[in-house]
């Protein structure tokens, strides 16, 4: 018998119910249950950074947290980013920088970039660069990356 246990979430707005094992984590409920494959499992052991998502409202690696202990979160994937057509702004910015090759940890790099903006600890390029070191880029798109975040940062800072 498999010892599932039931969970009411909320991804990108919508409320999810879901029944999982113990030991599913949050990067294959999202991606194997709710067929949200935006986010990437790379290394599967919190070293790459693809499966970054936001869990109310901080980053995390999906594939080390088990989704039984957020039971009542509110988690964003890259699919909850755009409004109908309209880009998230650093969705854009990558675009418009071309912050990307394969593309493959490009979602994980965009959660990652909204949840560094947040923080508002990243004022420089250094700064930006270290605080997103969890995040790694096998295409080393690392210095277009650093371009579009920053823009961002530049653009709110105006606001
Ligand atoms: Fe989670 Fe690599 S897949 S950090
Ligand atoms: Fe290919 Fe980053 S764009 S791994």
């Amino acid at each position: 018998m498999t010892c599932e246990v039931a969970l009411s979430l909320t991804v990108n707005g919508a409320t999810r119910n879901v029944s999982v094992t113990p030991w599913t984590t949050l990067l294959d409920l999202l991606r194997e249950d709710l067929d949200l494959t935006g986010t990437k499992k790379g290394c599967d052991h919190g070293q790459c950074g693809a499966c970054t998502v936001l869990v109310d409202g901080k980053r995390i690696n999906s594939c080390l947290a088990l989704a039984v202990t957020r039971p009542d979160a509110q988690v964003v994937t890259i699919e909850g980013f755009a409004d109908g057509d309209m880009l998230h702004p650093v969705q854009a910015a990558f675009l418009q920088h071309d912050a990307f090759q394969c593309g493959y940890c490009t979602p994980g790099q965009i959660c990652s970039a909204v949840g560094l903006i947040a923080e508002g600890h990243a004022h420089s390029r250094e700064e930006v660069t270290e605080l997103m070191s969890g995040n790694l880029c096998r295409c080393g798109a690392y210095s277009n990356i650093a371009d579009a975040i920053l823009q961002v940062i530049d653009e709110e800072a105006q606001a």
